[in-house]
């Protein structure tokens, strides 16, 4: 019988990770991710037309009554106008639908929820924390993590949004402000289970997973009329401290809404 070969123990060390991971933090000191690079001119030149197969694709127009998910897709944007409020009911809407259950299903002898954005090897490796700005006086000036399998909010540690201001470069300058935001999603990697199936290429399988997670929440928040921003630039190790996580947790992406 053939025997599958077995890969180098490399492969299985998790400090390899999380050493990668470091290498490529954002910290205070690191003013040069925010120069102009040289050669923005030539990533914005066309490709040399006379050189390439072309295929025209012609711009689907949208139609009166077209399906309201198009619409959705058009109407997403990246804004730091928080001008719409939040009550724990609508909260429990976007957590829902972005995030929560969609069906439960049987992997040979275990039941499996599934979840409405797509994971590697269903794990679910990435853990929605979750900081609530404004939306009920029980809940806000908290950090909390979404467990939707027992539809709940797990108390991890207390904030306030100046502090959560000092967790992004477009914030700590005072470019932008989350003053105005109802909460803030961190979009956390625990490595603890789907290292020891998939290895080093876990890494690539959380990032991935991390923005399909993102873009749930940002048309569910359109749908629902809140302005949202993605954010990658923010302090690893401001925002480790923060939500207080251990060895295996690593926090992938930040996103405002309100
Ligand atoms: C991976 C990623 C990281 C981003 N990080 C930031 C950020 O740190 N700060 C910010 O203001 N916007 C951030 N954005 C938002 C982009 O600036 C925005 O998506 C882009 O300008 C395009 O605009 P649109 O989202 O309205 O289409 C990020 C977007 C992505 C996809």
């Amino acid at each position: 019988m053939k025997k599958w070969k077995t890969v180098k123990d490399e492969y299985h060390n998790i400090n390899n990770i999380l050493n990668f991971h470091r290498s490529t933090m954002h910290h205070k000191s690191n003013m040069s991710v925010n120069h102009i690079i040289p050669v923005i001119d030539n990533l914005l030149t066309k490709d040399n037309e006379e050189d390439s197969r072309i295929v025209e694709i012609d711009p689907a127009e949208l139609k009166e009554n077209e399906d309201e998910f198009f619409k959705i897709l058009e109407q997403r944007r990246t804004s730091w106008q928080f001008g719409t409020p939040m009550n724990r009911e609508q909260l429990s809407a976007l957590l829902t639908k972005a995030f929560g259950i969609s069906q439960r299903r049987k992997f040979g002898e275990f039941w499996v929820n599934l979840k409405t954005y797509a994971s590697a090897g269903a794990l679910y490796s990435v853990e929605p924390y979750i900081y609530i700005n404004d939306v009920e006086d029980e809940l806000n000036g908290g950090i909390w993590k979404y467990d939707a399998d027992n539809s709940r909010l797990v108390y991890v540690a207390d904030t306030d949004v100046c502090k959560v201001n000092g967790l992004t470069s477009t914030t700590k300058f005072g470019v932008q402000s989350f003053e105005k935001s109802k909460i803030i999603l961190f979009f956390v990697a625990n490595f603890e289970v789907i290292f020891k199936k998939y290895g080093m290429l876990s890494y690539r399988l959380v990032l991935l997973e991390a923005g399909h997670m993102c873009s749930n929440l940002q048309m569910v928040s359109t749908k629902l009329g809140y302005s949202t921003v993605p954010i990658g630039g923010f302090y690893d190790l401001e925002v480790k401290k923060m939500l207080k996580l251990d060895h295996d947790r690593v926090c992938l992406y930040m996103a405002a809404v309100g």
